[in-house]
């Protein structure tokens, strides 16, 4: 598997990001701002994630997906501890995620993966999603912020 930036010029794998993000505004805003990249086996797709610089040396990352028929295999992992290299070649001090309080695999991923709980953007999709989201049947309301010093 390959992991490369997605060139300006280049469709970014909107199939995939939207498996992380329902909304295509917010994702087609992020990608204004953040640099999108996309991991490929034999030619195919089989992930993504956008790196966001939020603050001074401090980046997020944002919209990580991973192609449906290849879950479980170990490549959400790869591509998380990819876009740490990548945070601290670019050099970076700090590293964000943010996910739902329903998605409970992705949080069992970033702490994996070194991140911790920095706090809780309370109501965060409630407020900018216009459609109710559930997941193991828990509705998700509360965005789990994470961290980690790079
Ligand atoms: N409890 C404990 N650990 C869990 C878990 C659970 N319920 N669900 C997942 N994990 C662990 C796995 O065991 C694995 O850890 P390990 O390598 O130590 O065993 C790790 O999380 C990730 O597994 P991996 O196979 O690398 O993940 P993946 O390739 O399936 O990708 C996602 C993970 C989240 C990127 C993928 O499910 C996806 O694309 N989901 C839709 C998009 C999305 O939700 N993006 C995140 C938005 S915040």
């Amino acid at each position: 598997m390959e992991v490369r930036i997605l060139k300006k010029h280049e469709q970014a794998p909107m199939n995939l990001l939207l498996l992380a993000d329902p909304s295509r505004k917010i994702v087609e805003e992020y990608l204004t701002r953040g640099a999108c990249y996309v991991a490929e086996t034999n030619g195919d797709t089989v992930g993504v994630y956008v790196l966001l610089p939020t603050r001074p040396e401090t980046i997020e990352l944002i919209n990580i997906a991973v192609a449906e028929e290849q879950h479980g295999k170990g490549i959400g992992k790869q591509l998380v501890i990819d876009a740490i290299k990548k945070a601290k070649d670019k050099g970076c001090k700090t590293m964000e995620v943010g996910t739902g309080n329903s998605s409970i695999g992705q949080l069992a991923l970033y702490q994996k993966c070194g991140f911790r709980i920095s706090g809780i953007d309370k109501d965060f999709f409630t407020r900018h999603y216009a459609e109710e989201i559930f997941e193991n049947g828990i509705q998700c309301k509360d965005m789990i912020r994470l961290s980690q010093d790079l």
